[in-house]
């Protein structure tokens, strides 16, 4: 099973702010439906709960919400009380590619097994209160770049990156 992250980042690392996204780029939100779709997400119980109620779960995905609250519930999803246990239940339903989709408590435990990243670059900067964890660009490969302009519905250009993690790093 494949482990990837998938993130919007700014110029500057930022990701949010207050619990939620910070730009609006349609763009952006189509490419994680596509690339996500059909596949078990890993998401922190911070990030689900900043999705707007009426798109969560978010559907066509197994959503996996991790927490430490014994009795936290969410309909329509799974919870996991590790992210051990979050890819565990992945890896039961038989998934080829398991998404982190954040946020940044999440990205941050995960960084130094996850293999496949996903990132939107957003080229501008932000002020915000959570980031992308940094990555050593040295062992990674990028082996996609797609830049996209800002237009009427988005309005800050952006690229869509994937890496890979070399062999041995
Ligand atoms: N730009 C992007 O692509 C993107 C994507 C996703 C999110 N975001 C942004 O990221 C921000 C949210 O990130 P965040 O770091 O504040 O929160 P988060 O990572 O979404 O969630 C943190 C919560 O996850 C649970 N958790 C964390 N580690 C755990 C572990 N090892 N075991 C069990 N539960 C664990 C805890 O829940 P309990 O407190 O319930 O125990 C913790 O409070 C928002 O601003 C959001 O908009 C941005």
């Amino acid at each position: 099973m494949i482990i990837s992250s998938i993130a919007a980042v700014s110029e500057n690392n930022v990701i949010g702010k207050d619990n939620r996204l910070i730009w609006r780029l349609p763009g952006d939100m189509n490419y994680f439906k596509e690339m996500t779709e059909g596949h078990c997400v890993i998401t922190g119980r911070k990030n689900y709960e900043s999705i707007p109620s009426k798109f969560r779960p978010l559907i066509n995905r197994t959503n996996i919400v991790v927490t430490r609250q014994k009795d936290y519930s969410a309909p329509g999803a799974i919870i996991a009380h590790s992210i051990e246990e979050a890819l565990l239940l992945a890896k039961e339903r038989a998934e080829t590619e398991v998404f982190i989709i954040g946020g940044a408590e999440i990205y941050s435990q995960t960084m130094s097994f996850v293999t496949k990243l996903y990132i939107t670059e957003v080229h501008h900067c932000f002020d915000g209160d959570a980031f992308f964890p940094p990555f050593d660009r040295k062992f990674w490969k990028e082996i996609s770049r797609i830049p996209m302009p800002a237009d009427d519905k988005n309005q800050y250009a952006y690229t869509f990156c994937v890496w890979v993690k070399n062999k041995g790093g």
